[in-house]
């Protein structure tokens, strides 16, 4: 499995607490079955302690040194998690080799928590035509989107990809995000599982359990979510097809309508 996001380099955000907390969530990682892991600290919030961009690669090549001490045997790629500011189309256009998974034309988008900011459709469309990427980071953790998911049926559209967090499943962000995962994956809505680890113990790099915890859905499926279109990212290639993808408003149950007027 390839895991493609993760706060696993220490001191840079709040991840990885020092050097013996990153061992350990790699080790966890590797008998897990994960090969390889991008690591993809914050930048631009208030979770980054990096000032300087530059700062990403030489954090990234001193841990990959050091790690090298170790008996860790698990490939390590650089990348980063984009917190949504006003010049991130320039940021990433400048910065593309420190701010992209793996240098390649995909990079992680995180918005905030409660809302998505107006122009995010607009800024999708530009950042695309300029050949990259974005990755929405777990849409199912933010309150707009569990509100409405057809928002994000509607960047999706424009050819962005959803990643969940592995996490979300087994309710370690809460019932309404483990509601809203397994309904984001029913509506084909969803392309990459990735463990956004920050420690060894409840945010761990941890992916194999999906294939127990989510046994009403194909392995094939499962393999496409943690193997086939994550490994298609870290080479820049084409993501596969997920299959048809469904508007979440277009046939909406009475339970659904319930919950979303509730919130
Ligand atoms: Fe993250």
């Amino acid at each position: 499995m390839i895991d493609l996001h993760s706060h696993i380099i220490p001191g840079i955000d709040d991840g990885a607490s020092d050097f013996e907390e990153s061992v350990k969530m790699l080790e966890i990682a590797e008998q897990d079955g994960i090969k390889t892991i991008v690591a993809t600290p914050h930048v631009f919030c208030d979770r980054s302690n990096i000032k300087d961009l530059e700062k990403i690669s030489e954090e990234f090549e001193k841990f990959k040194e050091k790690i090298k001490t170790s008996q860790i045997n698990i490939e390590i790629l650089q990348g980063a998690e984009n917190y949504f500011v006003s010049d991130l189309r320039e940021k990433i256009s400048s910065f593309s080799n420190i701010l992209t998974i793996n240098k390649s034309d995909y990079f992680l988008l995180e918005f905030p928590s409660e809302f998505i900011f107006p122009g995010t459709k607009q800024f999708i469309f530009n950042v695309m035509t300029d050949g990259f990427i974005p990755i929405i980071c777990h849409p199912e953790r933010n309150r707009e989107f569990q509100r409405d998911p057809a928002l994000l049926y509607e960047f999706l559209r424009i050819g962005a990809l959803s990643q969940v967090n592995a996490g979300s499943f087994r309710g370690v962000y809460g019932a309404e995000a483990r509601l809203i995962a397994y309904d984001l994956l029913k509506y084909n809505l969803v392309h990459i599982i990735a463990s956004d680890s920050h420690n060894s113990v409840e945010r761990s790099p941890s992916l194999s359990f999906l294939y127990k915890k989510l046994n009403l859905i194909q392995k094939e499926k499962i393999d496409m979510l943690v193997r086939i279109i994550p490994g298609a990212i870290i080479s820049n290639k084409p993501v596969p097809d997920i299959g048809t993808m469904k508007d979440p408003n277009a046939k909406i149950s009475f339970f659904d309508i319930f919950r979303r007027k509730s919130k």
